[in-house]
This record gives structure tokens, sequence and C-alpha cells, in this order.
């Protein structure tokens, strides 16, 4: 491809790009095609000769998009939303063109310094301690890995990274029975091991019970255990739980232990005022990790990572071979605050999106999405053939279709069906939790251009299927 047909073809994608947008609620939400099928259409070999881009897209629409499930839809209101939004999207083009690697300042003095003034915005629009300092991380399960290897370097006085365990065989670590996979993942990699993380049972609303919390931390110092991390979510992923932040935090204070706050998606509410709440007691935490690619219309990847203190940080990752040696000193070299070496031109996105929306305009939209969760919640409860399954605190509503007459297996064996059959509708798309052994569907609406009047048609579409069953 020459610089002539790179720009038609650029034109007519960005025509493309306008009309998927503009489409893609026509489109099934979830893709519905078959195992292997997408495989079985692509030659298992590539071209040994250049092939027309024509074909190229051709192929893209005709294979690609069917088998795509679509993130962006007003329908889609699984797990979590992971939003775009056209000024986002727009960056990400800008950055592919640049192409540039931000791992020390010099090598893209703008990218670094940008980034750190995003940082500065974030901590701004979301009421974060002004002394914390920040890096985008590219997700949020890599920041969480982060916070663990900074409290097991932390409390081994840097000797892990220097001498491998040895000596260290009785970290514990510390989250709820409701915390993200992530954090499973994250023990094993850091070495700490899955037999010492605790997973501490939680109350009636699914947040951690800090007496247990603080139960087991006692009786692991009195067998010769020592407590490095406790990890407290903002919103737990199966029904955005908040775990109580302040005595966490007192507690972490009392024993010396790093406190970890995971605000993956529900750490975007932190741009209310009115949501400030939930995060009464944050500022005492040592890190903190939320996903403005989740909720805040900045497309994957974007995990904003927060700490307090930032040597701890460049002391746990840094690494400086004669190839990355610079003279440039005052400044951030991003690649000493997290895992990667090379890093994508991220905060362009961030800038992007928070000129052209506004502070204000992105407060009204995740405002209407917890209303529209609160809408919801009425209409569950107002009907008796469903039940609300857990404490709405945002937008994501926890329900199952329940018209009494049958056991909780029988139940959870309709409510498969019925969510199954919404999705396979392609007109919504749901996900699923289990709270106490029951099936529970979950519906998160929050995608960027959706509107009121997709939440409505979504719940008549599940009545309606309900009806069918
Ligand atoms: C509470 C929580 N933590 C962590 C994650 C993982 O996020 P990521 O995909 O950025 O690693 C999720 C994903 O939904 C989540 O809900």
């Amino acid at each position: 491809m020459d610089n002539n047909s790179f720009r038609k073809w650029g034109h007519e994608l960005v025509d493309w790009m306008a009309d998927y947008f503009d489409q893609v609620e026509n489109l099934p939400v979830k893709s519905p095609v078959k195992p292997g099928s997408i495989f079985k259409q692509i030659p298992d070999t590539p071209p040994k000769q250049s092939e027309d881009f024509e074909n190229i897209i051709e192929d893209f629409k005709n294979i690609i998009i069917p088998g795509m499930t679509h993130w962006q839809s007003p329908g889609f209101m699984a797990y979590f939303t992971a939003n775009n939004s056209y000024p986002s999207v727009l960056a990400e083009m800008l950055t592919a063109t640049i192409g540039a690697q931000c791992m020390i300042w010099d090598t893209s003095p703008a990218a670094t310094e940008l980034e750190e003034m995003m940082m500065e915005w974030l901590k701004k629009i979301m009421h974060l301690p002004s002394e914390w300092h920040g890096v985008i991380q590219d997700t949020a399960s890599t920041a969480t890995l982060v916070a663990i290897l900074s409290a097991r370097e932390k409390y081994s006085d840097f000797n892990i990274n220097n001498n491998g365990f040895k000596t260290y065989d009785n970290f514990r670590i510390y989250c709820s029975s409701e915390t993200h996979s992530s954090i499973d993942k994250a023990v094993r990699i850091s070495g700490v091991g899955s037999t010492n993380l605790v997973k501490i049972p939680t109350d009636a609303h699914l947040a951690i019970l800090p007496d247990a919390l603080e139960a087991s931390i006692l009786e692991d110092i009195q067998n010769n255990q020592k407590p490095i991390c406790v990890i407290a979510t903002i919103g737990t992923t199966g029904t955005t739980a908040m775990d109580p932040l302040e005595p966490i935090a007192l507690l972490c204070k009392k024993y010396d232990i790093w406190l970890h706050v995971d605000g993956a998606y529900a750490g975007n509410v932190g741009i209310l005022p009115e949501c400030q709440d939930f995060f009464k007691g944050l500022h005492l935490a040592d890190s903190y990790v939320f996903n403005p690619h989740k909720w805040l219309f900045v497309n994957f990847d974007c995990s904003a990572y927060f700490v307090k203190d930032k040597m701890h940080l460049i002391k746990t990752f840094n690494a400086n071979p004669e190839y990355l040696k610079t003279n440039a000193e005052n400044v951030h070299h991003y690649k000493d605050w997290g895992i990667q070496l090379g890093r994508r031109f991220r905060a362009l996105k961030l800038w992007f999106v928070m000129r052209s929306f506004g502070v204000e305009k992105m407060q009204e939209k995740i405002r209407e999405h917890i209303e529209w969760g609160k809408w919801l919640e009425i209409q569950i409860t107002q009907n008796d053939q469903f039940e609300l399954m857990a404490k709405r605190s945002i937008n994501l509503v926890c329900f199952r279709y329940n018209p009494g007459k049958y056991s909780n297996l029988e139940l959870n064996i309709l409510n498969k069906k019925l969510m199954d059959t919404i999705n396979a509708s392609g007109q919504l798309y749901l996900s699923h939790t289990k709270i106490k052994e029951a099936f529970v569907i979950r519906m998160a609406p929050g995608q960027t251009y959706q509107e009121k009047h997709h939440i409505e048609a979504a719940w008549k579409l599940i009545i309606e299927i309900s009806n069918t069953l």
C-alpha cells in the first residue's frame, strides 16, 4: 500500500466507521456464529504475494464482522461496558499513525508529559488526593499485580527483587470472597501463592466484613504470618458491592498493611459529587486503580493507577540498561512505573475525550446511566414475576425471573434459559453471576450512545421472552 491508497482507504474506512456507529444497533449484539466457523474461513497460510486491499476489506466485512460481538451497541448490557466514543476512536487513529513507544521521556516527551497532566486531571475530576501520583497501565489486572508486587517489595525491604523469596514464605494477602479473579492470578504470578490469599466473608450486601478481616489478620499474626496487602473493591464484578473503605483503611494503618483499592468499573462514579460516600477512606489507600476504558468513554486499553508513594513504585520496577540511559532529568520515565517497557500513547485519547465531552457532559452521562439502573430496579421490584437479587448501588441491576412455583434449581435452569433466549434474539446481551447458589441475571446500562428508549425496549423484551418460557 502506498501513501495515495492509504489516503483513499483511510477516507473510506472512516466512512465505514461512522456508518458502523450509526447502524450498530441493527446488528446482533452477541455474535451468533458457531465455534470454529470463523477459523474455518481463514486460509491456514499467509499469502505469498500482496493482496488487493479491497479484498481484505471485503473479508473483514463478510467474515469478521459477523463473528464480532458488538460492545458499542446500545443493546450491550452484559458484563461491564467497555465504552468508546468518537473522540477516543479518532485519538487512537492518531496514536496508531504516530506509532511511538512511550517508555522513557526522550522517546516522546509529549506522550510522557501529557500522561502526567492527564493523571492530574483525573485526580481533580475524581476527587482523589492531590499528592498521589498516577500512571496509565494497560488493565486493572496489571495494576493490581503491580500493587501486590510493590507490597511484596515493601515488606521484604526489596529483598525478594534481589534474592528471591528464600526466607519470605509467610506473606499473606486479603480480599473478599467477591473480588475479581485478577487478584487470584496476581497472587500466583507474584509468587505469594494462592494458599496465602485469604478470602474474607461478606455481609448481606456482599461487602467485606471488617471484623472478619481483622480476625483473620490477628490469627495470621499469631501464627507468625506476615500480612502484606489488603485489596478492597469499589464495585465488585458480580453485583457492584462496595467494600467499606474507611474501616478497612484504619485496619491497614493499625497493622501496617498495604491497602490497594480496585475500582475498575465503579471507580468511574468518582466523577459525581453525590457518589463520594462510596470513596470515604480512599485517601488512606496506598494504591488505587480504576478503568476509564470501562465507563469513561475512553476505549480499551486505559487503566488509571495511582500511588501514594511513587518512589516505592519506581524502586520496585526500575531497570536501567545502557541502551535506555538518558540525559533527561526531573522527568518521568514511565518504563519504571510498571511491568512493560514498551508503552502505547494512551494519554492522547484521555485528552481528546475529556476535552471533547467536558467534565459536565461525562457527569451527565454517568448520572443518566445510574438513573436507568434505578428505573430498572423499580420495574423489577414492581413486577411480581421478577425479583431483585442484590442491592443496587449504581447502574447494575441483578435480578431473576421468579413466577413463584419453582425450586431454586428449577429457577436456575429457567433463568439461564431466559438469558440465553434473550441473547440469541440479537437485540440485547446480558450476562450472569451466582449469588448463594442462585443463577442471577446482570444488566448494566451504560453504553456511550445509549438512550432511555433502549433501556425501556430491553425491559419490554425481557418481559416478552419470560412470558414465552
Ligand atoms: C472489579 C474488577 N476488577 C478488575 C477487573 C479486570 O479489569 P481489566 O480487564 O482491566 O483487567 C474487572 C473487570 O471487569 C473488575 O470488574
